[in-house]
């Protein structure tokens, strides 16, 4: 006869995403605060998705789970609320359990934002909000990223992207909280009147194609901020340091990102301290 043993279990689920950084995320904080609980990948196919969230519903040990590709928006029909963020930013990336409910949220505008503002002074970021963005892509990302910046009173941003129809749906977005320009594709040449740069596609990440682009005449330029974080120095980053311009990598989106969803799993607030930054970037 054994005893029932009850330790908190979450996940993350996708497709093919043995690559992804955030069990190695979540169990360094479940070992660093001395946490019993679990953190584990689940890889399945789309079919599997209704039974994997009957599962998370009968098994009380389940506190949540994160979402990434290609679930973010398919998770949604299966939640019995979904949060104000994920709702405008259009795809879920943590499920929570709250009085036997499941509520989806997105911590990603959070963590593009702390990242900033982790590197960013407050008089600075306070300057930036007023003056010019010209945000890099349409995808995703770029939904948290905008949802993100618009919120926290960003009131200049123009976007650009490969795919028009996309850079047009997302400004439709935000349209009535801040004054937000479509760019038809993208821009090579940065004009000499934005301040701040922020790249959220795929673009210069290793294994894809680069970035090509110059601030050559942009001499306005403050700030060039990449959510890529493999390459952590991606070319424009390198770029922008030569030329003097304060960057942002993009590894503090990424662990940022993990601390509110391991809050709702594990009862607890972790903080990023150096080590975990070298075990991610390894
Ligand atoms: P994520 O969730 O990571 O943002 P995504 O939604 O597929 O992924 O978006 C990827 C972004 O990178 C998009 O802005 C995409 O441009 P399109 O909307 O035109 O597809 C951009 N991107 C990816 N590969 C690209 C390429 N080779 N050239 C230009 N843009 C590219």
């Amino acid at each position: 006869m054994g005893m029932k043993y009850h330790q908190k279990q979450a996940f993350v689920i996708g497709q093919n995403i043995a690559h992804s950084k955030s069990p190695l995320i979540h169990n360094y904080w479940l070992q660093k605060y001395n946490i019993q609980g679990r953190y584990d990948i689940r890889d399945f196919d789309e079919s599997e998705l209704p039974n994997f969230v009957k599962e998370v519903r009968t098994d009380e040990n389940i506190t949540g789970f994160n979402i990434t590709i290609p679930y973010k928006q398919a998770i949604i029909p299966f939640l019995d609320e979904i949060e104000d963020t994920a709702q405008t930013i259009g795809a879920v990336n943590t499920v929570y359990k709250k009085s036997n409910k499941l509520i989806g949220t997105n911590t990603d505008a959070y963590g593009f934002m702390q990242n900033l503002k982790d590197h960013v002074k407050s008089n600075d970021f306070n300057a930036l909000k007023t003056q010019p963005v010209l945000l890099y892509g349409a995808g995703g990302a770029a939904k948290a990223v905008l949802y993100g910046l618009v919120k926290d009173g960003f009131t200049h941003i123009d976007i650009c992207n490969r795919t028009l129809s996309k850079t047009k749906n997302l400004a439709q977005r935000h349209k009535n909280k801040a004054s937000i320009r479509v760019i038809d594709g993208l821009v090579k040449n940065v004009e000499n009147h934005y301040v701040t740069f922020i790249n959220t596609t795929s673009l210069g990440m290793a294994g894809h194609q680069d970035l090509e682009i110059s601030f050559a005449d942009a001499a306005s330029l403050r700030l060039v901020v990449d959510i890529v974080y493999k390459p952590l120095y991606t070319d424009i980053l390198r770029k922008a340091q030569k030329a003097d311009i304060q960057i942002v990598t993009g590894i503090g989106m990424l662990l940022h990102q993990a601390r509110p969803a391991f809050a709702k799993f594990f009862g607890h607030i972790p903080d990023i301290d150096k080590k975990l930054r070298e075990l991610v970037l390894e």
